[in-house]
């Protein structure tokens, strides 16, 4: 059964539309057909990371006018066939109603096995739009005390929705500074967000740079890291990456050192 998951914040540029692009791409890997939405509207952002902005001819307002049908507007990545972009509108003026939208994720549900709903930041009107389309929640986060503040605030807000699922990913992990105490480790984001951990991701150049270079072989700790947080959104399982598992022991100390001093 086709599932459809917003992907949300609070405070803006934690990592959604990376993490959107990247989990896309992950279960597109897998075989299942995948959508993501962009609802960010007017601000743009994942047919840029995708690298397919020069594709897109029709957005989500054209969709809105009918200037066009749902399956025109669909952009596909250009390694995975089963992974499809529905665009926003570009620039100003070109507002897309809620209706367009669930209408939309609807449709799209009939097609696709999982649906991303790309959440604009803050808790507005752009981000009641995103939730009314979906019937689960990932919170994204990093592991910094501003970011974390915002995602409790949208965790109560989604919590109110009456979502099937809601869990939390916590995204620019350093793995060197969790263990030397500098940076907040997933036990607790975890005890102050209240919900489950759907997954960590690792700070990594290659996500870093998906806009710039396109689509990007991911380093191995991040490949890792997708893999087992994929496995838990498809089957459920609980099941943490062991991030700092390369930093620990007499090897893990001295990666430490020469982390912190170049
Ligand atoms: N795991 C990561 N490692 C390194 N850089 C990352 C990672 N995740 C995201 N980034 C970088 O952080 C920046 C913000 O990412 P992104 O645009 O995906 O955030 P966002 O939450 O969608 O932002 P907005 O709220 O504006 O929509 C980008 O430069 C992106 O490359
Ligand atoms: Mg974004």
């Amino acid at each position: 059964m086709s599932r459809a998951i917003v992907v949300t914040s609070g405070k803006g540029g934690v990592g959604k539309s990376s993490f959107c692009v990247c989990l896309g791409r992950a279960l597109a890997g897998r075989g299942l057909s995948v959508a993501l939405v962009d609802t960010d509207v007017g601000l743009n952002n994942l047919d840029v990371i995708m690298a397919v902005e020069n594709s897109v001819v029709y957005d989500l307002y054209d969709v809105q006018n009918a200037s066009c049908r749902l399956s025109q507007a669909l952009v596909p990545d250009p390694d995975y066939e089963n992974l499809k972009l529905l665009p926003s509108s570009k620039g100003y003026g070109k507002d897309v109603q809620t209706q367009t939208l669930v209408k939309a994720v609807s449709s799209l549900k009939t097609r696709f096995d999982y649906v991303f709903i790309d959440c604009p930041a803050g808790v507005d009107a752009g981000f009641d739009r995103a939730v009314k389309c979906a019937d689960e929640a990932i919170v994204v986060t990093t592991p910094h005390v501003s970011a974390i503040k915002d995602a409790k605030v949208v965790v109560e807000l989604v919590k109110s929705r009456k979502m099937k699922r809601l869990s939390y990913v916590l995204n620019r992990v350093r793995p060197d500074l969790v263990i030397s105490s500098q940076m907040a480790s997933v036990e607790e984001v975890t005890d102050v967000l209240g919900v489950p951990p759907l997954g960590v991701l690792p700070e990594s150049d290659e996500v870093n740079g998906l806009s710039s270079v396109g689509s990007m072989e991911m380093n191995k700790e991040t490949s890792e890291a997708l893999k087992v947080l994929c496995d838990n959104l498809v089957f459920g399982k609980n099941e943490i990456y062991d991030y700092t598992r390369k930093y620990r022991g007499f090897f893990g100390a001295l990666r430490r050192v020469i982390k912190t001093r170049i």
